[in-house]
């Protein structure tokens, strides 16, 4: 139990930190590019906002909440998900007054009690991004576009993008009645949970994951073609834009995804060869959530994308994200004169910029270089018996086991030219500073 973490939660590792870095990294870039700005939320918010904002006749919230009572008995719940938050957040801040549309995107983890399987954990990360206060169609397009243009950076391939429209409450209400009306005669053979679905949120029975209930709703009438002509209309312009960017989708009439809160504009990626669990993102439009939630009417989009399956699809895919950046030299000593030594010139190149370890296990210098190798390191300096009475040091690339005498003094200005640009690779041949071959 104690060396043994939670079901469903999984540890990053530093050997792996890299490239959860580089996915914060491209996020921050593209939503740069984009004009959205970060926002941080706490992890827990009040179980309300989650009952209210994601709705109390999905899975969400009548099976995978973390919610727990705190010391002063408040209910409490870890963040499902960053929609509600946002929109929390929003109103708390009066953000609605400022300048529209406010655009912004998280990044973060999200919590979910599921049955744990690849792709599916009950800690995971989500990227979102939610835009308030416009209802142009063309914003729809330029989220959706957004979440394409981030799996391309990845290298991403085999994606499909479903789209579809849930329609607004006025359409929605027709459609119930209709459902309701084609459901009728074979509600007893519906799931318990949709018979309850049945009369309070009947298109929520299109998400349900039993094969039966799936088959008695397939022919029944979907939201998609019984759209309003207002919605109709935001729906043909979405496509249109979406074209008019070279976006390719599908249009699928029985997507309502997992949450309550959409209206008109609902889209879903999927990727092949990741499993059951290959939703990758999905967001749509939420014109009435700000309302919901307290506000004054405020049309709101956005999505969020699950970053362990964007992994597992990169990794399925055999993408080599290249982004290990390898640090820049080892100091290797043999005895304390050298270490005292290497402390200082540690110190040294480190103000000047450079990445820099020295030993701390009195290791051979074999184990040392051997240790220096696997980390990435592209230099050595050793500084043994010989080095440390010329004021010099045995500089060995790693790449090519080539190998120079330098003095200390001369050591950074070396490094600095011989690596062009602090943070990138070692490009060139080692010129030799005294032209005296070390022995190591
Ligand atoms: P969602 O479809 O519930 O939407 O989740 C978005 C994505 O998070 C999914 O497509 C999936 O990639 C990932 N995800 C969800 N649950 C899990 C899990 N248990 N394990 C691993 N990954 C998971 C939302 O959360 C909405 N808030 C999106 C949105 C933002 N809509 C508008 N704005």
């Amino acid at each position: 139990m104690l060396t043994t973490r939670p079901r469903g939660t999984n540890d990053i590792l530093p050997n792996e930190i890299h490239i959860w870095h580089f996915l914060e990294e491209t996020i921050r870039r593209i939503c740069a590019e984009y004009g959205y700005k970060e926002i941080r939320t706490p992890i827990f918010e009040h179980t309300e906002l989650f009952i209210r904002g994601v709705g109390d006749t999905t899975d969400i919230v009548e099976k995978e909440m973390y919610s727990f009572l705190d010391q002063s008995n408040r209910q409490l719940t870890l963040r499902p998900e960053g929609t509600a938050p946002t929109v929390r957040a929003f109103l708390e801040n009066n953000l609605q007054n400022q300048l529209l549309p406010g655009k912004v995107y998280y990044f973060g983890p999200m919590f979910r009690y599921g049955r744990p399987q690849a792709g599916r954990y009950r800690q995971f990360h989500q990227f979102g991004v939610e835009a308030f206060g416009s209802n142009d169609p063309a914003l729809d397009a330029e989220i959706i576009i957004l979440a394409m243009d981030f799996y391309h950076r990845l290298g991403l391939k085999n994606l499909t993008l479903l789209l579809n429209s849930v329609g607004c409450p006025e359409c929605r209400k027709k459609h119930r009645q209709l459902l309701q009306a084609y459901l009728q005669p074979v509600l007893n053979e519906l799931c318990d949970t949709c018979q309850g679905r049945y009369k309070k949120n009947p298109l929520r029975i299109f998400d349900c994951k039993n094969i039966s209930c799936q088959r008695l709703v397939l022919n029944g009438p979907t939201i998609a073609d019984n759209l309003c002509e207002s919605c109709s209309e935001h729906f043909k312009q979405v496509q249109i834009f979406l074209r008019e960017a070279n976006i390719t989708f599908q249009l699928d009439p029985y997507l309502v995804r997992g949450l309550d809160y959409y209206t008109h504009t609902a889209f879903e990626i999927l990727v092949e060869g990741i499993g059951a669990q290959n939703a990758i993102g999905g967001g749509g439009r939420y014109n009435g959530l700000v309302e919901e939630l307290g506000g004054k009417p405020l049309p709101g989009i956005g999505f969020g994308l699950g970053l362990e399956r964007i992994l597992l699809a990169l990794q399925e895919q055999e993408v080599d994200l290249q982004v290990k950046e390898k640090p820049h030299l080892f100091i290797a000593t043999m005895n304390l004169e050298g270490k005292l030594k290497g402390f200082k010139l540690q110190a040294e190149l480190r103000k000047a910029g450079f990445k820099v370890e020295m030993d701390y296990l009195d290791r051979s210098i074999k184990a040392q270089l051997k240790y220096a190798g696997k980390q990435g390191y592209q230099f050595v300096a050793i500084l043994g018996e010989r080095e440390i009475a010329s004021e010099s040091a045995a500089l060995k690339v790693m790449d090519t086991g080539e190998q120079i005498n330098i003095s200390l003094v001369n050591l950074i200005p070396y490094l600095e030219g011989i690596l062009k640009f602090k943070g990138t690779g070692f490009q060139g041949g080692l010129e030799n500073d005294r032209n005296d071959k070390g022995i190591y």
